[in-house]
């Protein structure tokens, strides 16, 4: 292929300078056969996704008459968010019972027949697993509640004495990531006078349980075993890095921002020391302890398809995968270390700047980190807790990071959905050339954008209440899927009815109203995956290519014996002529009037496949 001189006269404002310090290989090819390593794994929300029975709020049968929409998109597996029994206070992520799917979804019953179809069908299915904290509806947390301080009941969870006159003080001054105190009191049991705290990282209704309790260990592992033995391919960890804290407690001053490890201690030992920067680990986060719970849950794992035996089949992997906000990278890959689990969110990427310079310094860093411990790297542009990418990306830098429950409300800018939309659709193109496994989230492949004008009376993410409407939170993420343009609720059920209304904008972006349709997002998206599958691009090796400007993402994608892309990505503020002999496989661009991508020239904020036979 003949790379194009760069055109001085195509960017006035930068310098067209070729990038000068490329690494030539950043990532092997991988010939594991492991399926992990290599999936696209499809998230879906229940509640919003399908709704069976017309209430309004999505359920399991509702998603098991739809897999079929995940075989035609071409993933390879879904992850469900928590459909357990709850009072659903954070929409489920506060569990009431482990074992049972809660009414509103359905039944346990159900989850086997959505397990079984969607294996029939191909795919796998990974499910949510909440070790943090129980729901304050747990039988563990309501037999604390009724027993004295001290007791073994208290002790599945942290209660501590209060400070100051009378304990009349929370225990320390941590902060909920939902904001306000991380600490509730409770009335002493005999007496109904004020008495211990607990400790609750998020809602109130949340209380965080004691990992240094061995009967929570034995709890979670037979858990585990509940759902694998039922056919579960894999478990998604929630707050994976905040299981254990630091012995004592102590006061942590600095502002709490979501999942943040609040360190910096990249000098690479163990010693939780300050490293060079002078800032120490936050207590509640990524503690090393949290290590020994996820190698014993490997070897849990491990008992359903031993990696050692002779008829060891890794089609057969059962995995974890950790969601954990831990930063630099090298940090976040100590989650998936061999003896530890499969795969960790790849959060830096998520939040990395929309340039060449910094979508490939993430790239780059990524898999140093995961190559350095033989675990494969994720990508990630959406899921239920952040902007909508096709919002996001159009959003100032400043409040772009995707970190924190925030979310967008009526009075805040409304975002240029067609430059978030031309952005997402090449992030996407980016991400899933990329080797290793991609998580998308419900709806993105329609491009869906963020909610940003919900009324505020419907919200329902308990961040808003928590931070006195400081913070609008995560509903906007959340609004039920459209899949008729036409029907009521846009065919989220027969009734038309939507436990968060859906914006006018999403009829126009309906499943029915992309199929079929060339250039459509959903399209670009099928497109995207079937070559990404017929290239096996997910076990790829990538090289980054120089010659372009600056502003020019280039890497090229390769599997043994197989043809390679080329994909450019053009970052920059001026179009970029193409290669004389591009052959154009797929771009992220709106196609030119017959349909067909433009091969001549790549926009701004477009990215192109190009083969590389
Ligand atoms: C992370 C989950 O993704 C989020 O939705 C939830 O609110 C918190 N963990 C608490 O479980």
């Amino acid at each position: 292929m003949t790379l194009p001189e760069p055109d001085p006269q195509s960017d006035p404002q930068s310098e067209p300078q070729p990038e000068p310090a490329l690494q030539p290989v950043t990532h092997a090819a991988d010939s594991s056969g492991a399926w992990w390593r290599s999936a696209v794994i499809y998230q879906v929300y229940p509640r919003s996704w399908a709704d069976a029975d017309g209430d309004g709020i999505g359920d399991l049968p509702g998603i098991t008459a739809r897999l079929d929409h995940l075989v035609e998109l071409g993933v390879d597996a879904l992850w469900l968010s928590p459909f357990y029994a709850s009072p659903m206070h954070d929409a489920g992520y506060d569990v009431a019972d482990y074992r049972a799917v809660d009414a509103l979804f359905g039944t346990l019953a159900d989850a086997d027949a959505l397990v079984a179809r969607a294996h029939q069908l191909g795919l796998r299915v990974i499910i949510d697993l909440v070790p943090n904290h129980t729901s304050s509806d747990h039988p563990w947390f309501q037999e604390a509640l009724a027993a004295p301080a001290g007791s073994p009941q208290r002790a599945r969870y942290l209660f501590r004495e209060g400070s100051g006159p009378e304990g009349s003080e929370p225990p320390n001054d941590w902060r909920s990531v939902f904001g306000g105190r991380a600490w509730s009191r409770v009335p002493d049991p005999r007496t109904g006078d004020p008495g211990q705290w607990y400790l609750h990282l998020f809602d109130v209704t949340q209380p965080d349980l004691d990992w240094t309790n061995p009967q929570v260990h034995a709890e979670f592992e037979a858990v585990l075993r509940f759902w694998l033995d039922r056919g579960v391919d894999g478990f998604r960890v929630d707050v994976a890095h905040g299981l254990v804290k630091e012995p004592g407690l102590p006061d942590w001053s600095a502002e709490q921002e979501l999942l943040s490890s609040g360190e910096d201690d990249d000098d690479g030992d163990d010693d939780g020391d300050d490293g060079d920067h002078g800032r120490r680990r936050a207590p509640m986060w990524d503690q090393d302890g949290v290590h020994d719970i996820y190698r014993a849950w490997r070897r849990v794992l491990n008992t359903y398809n031993p990696p050692d035996a002779p008829d060891h089949d890794p089609a057969l992997d059962r995995i974890l995968c950790a969601e954990a906000w831990v930063d630099p990278l090298p940090r976040a890959a100590r989650y998936v270390r061999p003896d530890e689990m499969h795969q960790a969110f790849n959060f830096e990427y998520l939040q990395a700047p929309w340039t060449a310079a910094g979508q490939r310094a993430v790239i780059a860093a990524s898999y140093a980190a995961c190559d350095a411990v033989g675990a494969p790297t994720t990508w990630v542009l959406s899921n239920h807790d952040v902007i909508r990418h096709a919002t996001r990306l159009a959003l100032d830098s400043a409040r772009r990071t995707g970190r924190g429950p925030q979310g967008l409300g009526a009075t805040d800018p409304v975002p240029d959905a067609a430059l978030g939309l031309r952005r997402a659709r090449a992030a996407t193109a980016i991400m899933l050339a990329l080797p290793g496994s991609a998580y998308l989230y419900q709806g993105e492949e329609l491009g869906l954008p963020e909610h940003t004008s919900l009324p505020d009376e419907l919200r329902q993410d308990p961040t808003w209440v928590r931070t006195d409407h400081g913070a609008y939170g995560r509903d906007g993420c959340r609004v039920p899927m459209p899949w008729a343009g036409d029907a009521p609720a846009y065919g989220f059920n027969a009734a038309g009815a939507s436990w968060l209304p859906q914006p006018a904008a999403y009829g126009a972006l309906a499943v029915d109203r992309q199929q079929g349709v060339p250039g459509s997002t959903y399209e670009l998206y099928r497109t995207l995956l079937r070559i990404r599958r017929d290239r096996r691009l997910g076990t790829g090796e990538l090289r980054f290519v120089a010659g372009y400007t600056k502003e020019v993402l280039a890497f090229e994608v390769r599997a043994p014996g197989r043809p390679g892309v080329l994909v450019l990505a053009n970052l920059g503020t001026a179009p970029i002529p193409l290669p004389a002999d591009a052959r154009v496989l797929v771009g992220s661009a709106a196609p030119t009037a017959d349909g067909a991508p433009d091969g001549s020239t790549l926009p701004v904020d477009g990215t192109v496949w190009l083969a590389a036979d």
